[in-house]
């Protein structure tokens, strides 16, 4: 959690590799990703790293099931990606519209998808930005609890920003960003 303007989606980018830092560095499975070429940190954000974002990010003219399935594009050819993909879309609540577009989902539906396209490639790391800020009460505390019974299932770390203290009162660490540092909540 912070204030607007702390610094909490450039953390989640510097940790995600989106960003580079300008000082520190990152060490991710005993890798500085930073040290990589583009090709390989490419395919180390891509195999180790999912995200979470407010806004969704689907592609608009891609069913619900290649969605989830982008992120497995550039990987090695492998029989077990579509199982898993309907598995997770199940795991949303959502095995009965894999061929829908975003489109003909709700904004809930939508961010559910997102958190199953996160998770396709079993990474090791999710980062999450506000992933219930845009969803209604209701919505917003469906998609926390599997964001975290997920998280517990597939053994991933997670790191959550939110402006909901419901949403901060579910995880079990708590950090505030303040004037550049991160302190943690009791
Ligand atoms: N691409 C950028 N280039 C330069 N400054 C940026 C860039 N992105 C963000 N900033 C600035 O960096 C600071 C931190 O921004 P950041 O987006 O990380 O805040 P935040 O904590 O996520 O805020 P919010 O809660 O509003 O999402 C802000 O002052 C912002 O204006
Ligand atoms: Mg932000």
């Amino acid at each position: 959690m912070g204030p607007s303007g702390s610094g909490k989606s450039t953390l989640l980018s510097i940790l995600g590799t989106l960003d580079s830092p300008t000082s520190g560095s990152v060490e991710l499975d005993g890798q500085n990703p930073f040290t990589l070429a583009e090709p390989d940190l490419a395919r180390f954000r891509n195999e180790r790293i999912g995200f979470v974002f407010q806004d969704h990010c689907l592609l608009p003219q891609c069913t619900v099931l290649e969605n989830v399935l982008i992120p497995t594009l550039v990987a090695a050819p492998d029989p077990g990606y579509q199982p898993r993909a309907r598995k997770l879309l199940e795991q949303v609540g959502l095995g009965a519209r894999l061929d829908h577009l975003p489109s003909q989902l709700s904004g809930g539906e939508k961010q559910r998808v997102a958190i199953a396209r996160a998770l396709i490639r079993q990474p090791l790391l999710l980062l999450c930005d506000e992933p219930t800020g845009n969803l209604d009460r209701n919505s917003a505390a469906a998609a926390a609890s599997l964001l975290l019974d997920l998280h517990r299932e597939q053994k991933t770390i997670l790191i959550l920003v939110t402006h909901s203290e419901k949403l901060a009162g579910l995880v079990p660490e708590r950090f505030e960003l303040l004037d550049g540092r991160l302190e943690r909540v009791a």
